[in-house]
């Protein structure tokens, strides 16, 4: 017989060497190697065709075929509905609540006339039917199936019409056709590619399921985020229950829409309250901010606590800001406005589990740590918007009408920033050009 090549394959971006090693020279993982059979290249060779080479004025248009999920969030994300032979891959952290949605999803599909197929490799059918209880699902056009195996999944689908699958999860679905165990980087490249092909060949929409490692990524290399038309991540905040649906990348629209949900007992709900304030306390520590989200402005809450270090080195935490901005902003507020800030640990948090990356807020997180450290509370309908640069300058941040609505909106008409044009008469502006004339508001 003969004897079947194997090779070692990092886990997390899919590098193959011949021998086992500890690190991964590509990606810098440890640990991350598993022995996999390789498949021989005959075998996988195709019959080729022709190759056809066309003008592009001699390439038929055809308008992307959509329908609507009846969730608006979602339909939102997606860049208007679902595509019809779309593939959609959906991550998150366990517990998360990417079964529940695609659940949600597939009954009110079911409801407009859609035949949906859920395989499930996670579940039994008994836990599926007392979760569909739940969330009170029951669709007549919605089926389910529990298996493991792409082979039985495709061959059920063969004599039967479908317009929409769900696989939950992609790490528990494995190929006979390849000797690798389930979940490791070969078959989840396997297995998405098999699906891809058949939503292109059959028109039919595909959501995959798959789960995250500890580092945030969807489990299998980057490639499996290239096979796929769109990718969504499900993060938030599990204590409040809020979800907040991202799409990272989309073939069929833009990459800047968020969609928020609520976790409640029965299901996610659409949040329509677009503020993260957690309450209106007018304690130390806390500043406003507004947010964009793609083209959506939300009301932000940046909470700071500075406190005397008993250590040699002071500690500086963040949940849901980058670290080492924050570590710039002191160094900033230490040089330029004089705070001896280095004798202090300082702690920062995004109330509401949001991420936020764009330097806008900059001037909040400021305002929060300072009123923090001078132990001084800000006045409660006060919005901070600006971003600080290193010689302390503070610029003007893009849509600033967009943002000043939402604030507005929460009856909040105190801005304070660098701006010069903005035309509202109905909120007063306070400018601030340096970071050192924060001081004057708090
Ligand atoms: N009876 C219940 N009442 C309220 N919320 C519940 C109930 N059961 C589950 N949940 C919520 O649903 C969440 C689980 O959702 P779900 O199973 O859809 O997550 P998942 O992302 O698919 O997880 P996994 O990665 O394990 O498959 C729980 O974390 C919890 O917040
Ligand atoms: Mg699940």
């Amino acid at each position: 017989m003969k004897k079947s090549k194997t090779s070692f394959v990092c886990q997390v971006c899919g590098y193959k060497t011949p021998k086992w090693v500890g690190k991964c020279s590509e990606c810098g993982s440890w640990n991350s190697f598993v022995e996999e059979i390789e498949e021989s290249k005959s075998e996988i060779r195709k019959k080729r065709n022709g190759l056809e080479i066309k003008r592009i004025s001699d390439i038929e248009g055809v308008e992307t075929e959509r329908f609507s999920t009846g969730i608006n969030e979602f339909d939102q994300v997606l860049g208007g509905g679902v595509v019809k032979g779309g593939v959609v891959l959906i991550g998150g952290e366990p517990g998360i609540g990417k079964s529940t949605i695609m659940l949600q999803i597939s009954d009110k599909l079911s409801k407009h006339g859609k035949r949906v197929i859920y395989f499930s490799g996670e579940e039994s059918l008994t836990q599926l039917k007392l979760r569909c209880d739940r969330l009170n699902i029951n669709g007549d056009e919605l089926f389910f199936s529990a298996t493991n195996n792409i082979e039985d999944v495709l061959d059920s689908l063969s004599d039967k019409r479908a317009d929409v699958i769900i696989i939950d999860s992609i790490q528990t679905i494995y190929s006979s056709e390849i000797s690798s165990a389930a979940g490791t980087v070969s078959q989840v490249k396997y297995v998405t590619h098999k699906l891809v092909e058949f939503a292109k060949s059959k028109g039919v929409s595909v959501f995959i399921v798959g789960q995250v490692t500890k580092d945030g990524v969807i489990a299998g290399p980057k490639v499996l985020e290239h096979l796929v038309d769109t990718v969504l991540y499900f993060e938030g905040d599990y204590e409040r229950g809020l979800r907040i649906l991202r799409a990272v990348k989309n073939r069929f629209g833009s990459t800047n829409e968020v969609g928020l949900f609520e976790m409640s007992g029965k299901g996610l709900i659409e949040y329509r309250s677009s503020s993260f304030i957690d309450n209106n306390s007018d304690a130390p520590g806390r500043a406003l901010t507004v947010v964009m989200e793609g083209t959506r402005a939300f009301l932000v809450e940046i909470q700071a606590l500075v406190s005397q270090t008993y250590f040699n080195y002071p500690k500086r935490n963040v949940t849901g800001f980058d670290l080492n901005r924050l570590n710039m902003l002191l160094a900033i507020l230490e040089k330029k406005c004089g705070f001896n800030l280095s004798t202090c640990d300082v702690y920062l948090n995004i109330v509401g589990g949001l991420k936020i990356t764009e330097p806008s807020v900059d001037l909040a997180v400021c305002a929060a740590i300072i009123s923090s450290f001078r132990d001084i509370a800000i006045e409660k309908n006060a919005v901070f918007l600006g971003e600080v640069g290193l010689t302390g300058e503070v610029r003007t941040p893009v849509f600033l009408d967009m943002r000043i609505n939402e604030a507005k909106r929460f009856n909040i008409k105190k801005i304070i920033g660098n701006m010069n044009n903005v035309s509202d008469k109905s909120v007063e502006l306070f400018a601030i050009k340096h970071i050192n004339e924060i001081t004057n508001y708090i």
